[in-house]
């Protein structure tokens, strides 16, 4: 049978690493209250001359490296990001070509922190019907972009950073790799928890992010927890049968509410957000990049991918690496 299989995993971040205790400098906040509310302790925040698309284009590159795979080769790219680099064209088509692929397909998927599982849907979803046999989801993100750094109720909890995979159509046996199952979901009743009050059609400015943090996170436990288990009903896999979960980084406190619900033990979800805080679509394919390069995740292992965003908007995956 043809699936989806990641070949490729990389990753990229700014270079400047942003402490609670430099945030506590510069807003009322401080680094314990940061710590036990989210577990974030640090963030990399971009420079005038650090892009959505510059990032991208790094982590692409470290992703097809390991791929062992030429850009010549990618027919396909899909980017998630809710900063993109420019309002058009499409921050992919950048990507594609600083990397010099020569052709193919590239576009957009704006779903912000789910951003990432809408791309690697949609992107297995055309890998699968012939589009293309090797392609790059990519999610990116300069959400220090659109922050109101006055505001200690959003400014503290966010970062910038890119995450890539290069996924392959390939022939696999029915136990081999590739992706399993995977399941998306919207609903656009919630948009005033979570939006950016500006744009190219409303105001013509680029907005700073608006939050109401604590409905958007009852919302994200009860969202994720149901469609993770659409995912595992859906692949014919229990709980028990999961390796490692790859989640979308949003904060610590949501990460384990979402495990005990499911009952998964916290020694099986990969957690970056004390480094990296909340990079919205870039979240899940920079926890994947880093527990592959320390070599937790392996190949044959059972990953679960999930994220939930603005919109709202949630998804999750599940692939055999
Ligand atoms: N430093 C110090 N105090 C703060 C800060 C800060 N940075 N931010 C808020 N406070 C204060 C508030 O003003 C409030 O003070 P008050 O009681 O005097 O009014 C107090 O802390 C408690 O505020 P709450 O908002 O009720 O705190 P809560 O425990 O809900 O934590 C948080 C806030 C961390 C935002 C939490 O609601 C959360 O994580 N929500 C999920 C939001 C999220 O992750 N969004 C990301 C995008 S969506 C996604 O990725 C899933």
């Amino acid at each position: 049978m043809i699936r989806s299989v990641i070949t490729g995993t990389g990753s990229a971040l700014p270079a400047k690493c942003v402490t609670n205790a430099d945030l506590a400098a510069r807003v009322d906040t401080s680094d314990e209250w940061i710590v036990e509310r989210t577990g974030i302790r640090q963030r990399y925040i971009a420079d005038d001359s650090e892009t959505t698309s510059t990032l991208a284009t790094a982590a692409a590159r470290n992703a097809l490296e390991a791929a062992g795979v030429d850009a010549q080769e990618i027919g396909l790219i899909v980017l998630a990001t809710a900063t993109p680099d420019h309002t058009f064209p499409a921050t992919a088509t950048q990507v594609q070509a600083a990397l010099g692929c020569g052709g193919g397909v590239a576009f957009d998927v704006q779903a912000v922190c789910s951003g990432f599982l809408y791309a690697l849907a949609t992107a297995d979803s055309l890998l699968r019907t012939g589009m293309a046999t090797k392609a790059l989801v990519i999610g990116s993100e300069t959400f220090s972009r659109i922050l109101d750094w006055d505001d200690r109720t959003t400014c503290v909890l966010f970062g910038d950073g890119a995450g890539a995979v290069v996924l392959e159509a390939q022939d696999v046996a029915a136990d081999g790799p590739g992706i399993l199952a995977s399941r998306l979901h919207a609903d656009g009743q919630h948009k005033d928890m979570l939006y950016v009050d500006g744009g190219p059609s409303t105001t013509g400015t680029v907005g700073k992010l608006r939050m109401k943090g604590r409905e958007v996170f009852r919302h994200a436990v009860v969202n994720l927890a149901s469609v993770l288990k659409e995912v595992l009903e859906e692949s014919g896999t229990s709980a028990a049968d999961i390796d490692w979960v790859v989640p979308h980084q949003a904060n610590a406190r949501i990460l384990d509410a979402t495990a005990r619900k499911l009952d998964l033990p916290a020694e099986k979800v990969v957690v970056t957000v004390d480094r990296h805080a909340n990079t919205s679509a870039a979240s899940v394919p920079l926890a994947l990049d880093t527990a592959m390069r320390d070599g937790r995740i392996k190949p044959g292992d059972l990953v679960m991918f999930e994220a939930m965003g603005g919109g709202f908007t949630w998804g999750a995956s599940l692939a055999r690496m």
